[in-house]
């Protein structure tokens, strides 16, 4: 405490943004940055300039207000359109997950920020020192940097502190469930819901990998599962035998795999966690994600490819897809039509209290600069 009150007045004065204690999310590990820092990172995040051809900002694929993913793009689309493989996570409780990416490649979030900066079809700098002398030329930047980081000016690791600062004030509990199981609050879930949350811990089996502690739940062992997906894409295979498409806000239709395949990109190998272990138990492992404010955060698996909770309930009914590395907890389930439906109330009530803020917050930020 002593530690953190003397770091908070190194700050240069500024207030200290240790996100107030939220029910049912663990401490934080790392010492809150000053809020100048994360109103930089802030601002970093929203800026479209800081992509070669200011057009790509961190927020084009991180959606403030889609849940800090982008949710009408099963794989996210880079600088100039180009398709990534996978699907953008949410950035709601990232300062909780240990190994960063699908298939747990970066350790920090400091360094993770360099890799969209710089890869070719993500935001397309040729180098950091360009990026770096690009923020030097904007006025709008002139004396933040020194202000925020005792005189320094921007450079890669600040670049790096000040996007992971403000991503770590991405911290979203107090759900309706956290304020039943964790603030003792009979009311705040709904019978469906609490019914779904005994489909999740008990018949479901769903907790043995999204998992739910006594003081506080985040939902992810932090481990890397095949559950088949990524087994399933790699041969060509349907995940589900057919799709709902949305049309138009609240108009579905229901495409088959094989119609949708005539018209999709072909897709590129995805190996999984296999690409950063060469262990081959782990062909088609990807990490645990967690289901907090999983309502808004949909298409859904590393690669978007369900669109719906109904459609990854329904995948979860039949034990996942079958192949010779399947992780052994997933068996096909028995969950009735009511089981069904009382998961999906519990999904649903698993949305922070305060999304709408951070979005705002977000949104109030000028991202729309002329060019450099
Ligand atoms: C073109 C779309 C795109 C842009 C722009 C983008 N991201 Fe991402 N982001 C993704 C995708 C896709 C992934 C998952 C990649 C993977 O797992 O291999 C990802 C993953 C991440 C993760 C890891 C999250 C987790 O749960 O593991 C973080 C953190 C992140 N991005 C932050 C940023 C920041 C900061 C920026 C801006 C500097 C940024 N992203 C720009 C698409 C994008
Ligand atoms: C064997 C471990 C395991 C079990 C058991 C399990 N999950 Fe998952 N879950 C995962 C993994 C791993 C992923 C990510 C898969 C991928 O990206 O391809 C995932 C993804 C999800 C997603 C998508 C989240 C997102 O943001 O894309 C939801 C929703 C989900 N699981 C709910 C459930 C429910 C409900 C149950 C129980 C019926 C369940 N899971 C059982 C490991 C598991």
């Amino acid at each position: 405490m002593k530690r953190l009150l003397l770091a908070c007045a190194l700050a240069a004065l500024a207030a200290c943004q240790r996100p107030a204690p939220q029910l049912g999310l663990p401490p934080m590990a790392m010492a809150p940055a000053s809020a100048a820092q994360v109103d930089l990172g802030r601002k970093l995040f929203m800026d479209r300039r800081l992509s070669r051809n200011n057009t790509m900002s961190c927020a084009m694929c991180h959606v403030p207000d889609q849940g800090f993913t982008a949710t009408e793009l099963g794989t996210a689309l880079g600088v100039e359109g180009r398709t990534l493989r996978r699907n953008a996570p949410t950035l709601l409780n990232v300062a909780y997950v240990g190994q960063l990416f699908h298939d747990g490649r970066a350790a920090t979030l400091e360094k993770q920020a360099w890799g969209p900066l710089l890869n070719p079809i993500e935001m397309g700098n040729p180098t950091v020192a360009d990026v770096i002398g690009k923020i030097r030329t904007m006025p709008d930047y002139a004396g933040k940097f020194e202000a925020a980081f005792g005189g320094a000016g921007p450079d890669e690791q600040s670049v790096g502190v000040a996007l992971a600062s403000y991503q770590r004030t991405l911290v979203s509990g107090n759900s309706p469930f956290d304020r039943w199981r964790y603030g003792h609050d009979k009311a705040a879930l709904s019978d469906a819901a609490q019914a779904g949350f005994a489909v999740f811990a008990g018949k479901g089996h769903c907790i043995a990998c999204h998992t739910v502690g006594e003081q506080h739940a985040l939902f992810s062992d932090a481990r890397f599962h095949n559950t088949g997906i990524g087994w399933a894409r790699s041969k060509g295979e349907a995940v589900l035998r057919r799709y709902r498409v949305q049309l138009a806000p609240g108009v579905f239709t229901e495409v088959q795999e094989q119609d949708l395949a005539t018209v999709s990109e072909p897709l590129q190998l995805d190996d999984g966690r296999f690409e950063v272990t060469h262990n081959a138990a782990e062909r088609w492992a990807y990490r645990t994600p967690t289901l907090r404010n999983v309502a808004l955060t949909g298409p859904y698996m590393h690669d978007g490819s369900l669109a719906t909770l109904e459609d990854v309930i329904e995948y979860y009914q039949h034990g996942g897809i079958d192949n010779p590395g399947k992780d052994k907890l997933m068996q096909p389930l028995q969950l009735t039509e009511v089981d069904k439906r009382n998961l999906l109330a519990f999904l649903r009530s698993l949305t922070g209290d305060n999304v709408a803020r951070l979005a705002s917050m977000a949104r109030a930020e000028r991202f729309d600069y002329p060019n450099p």
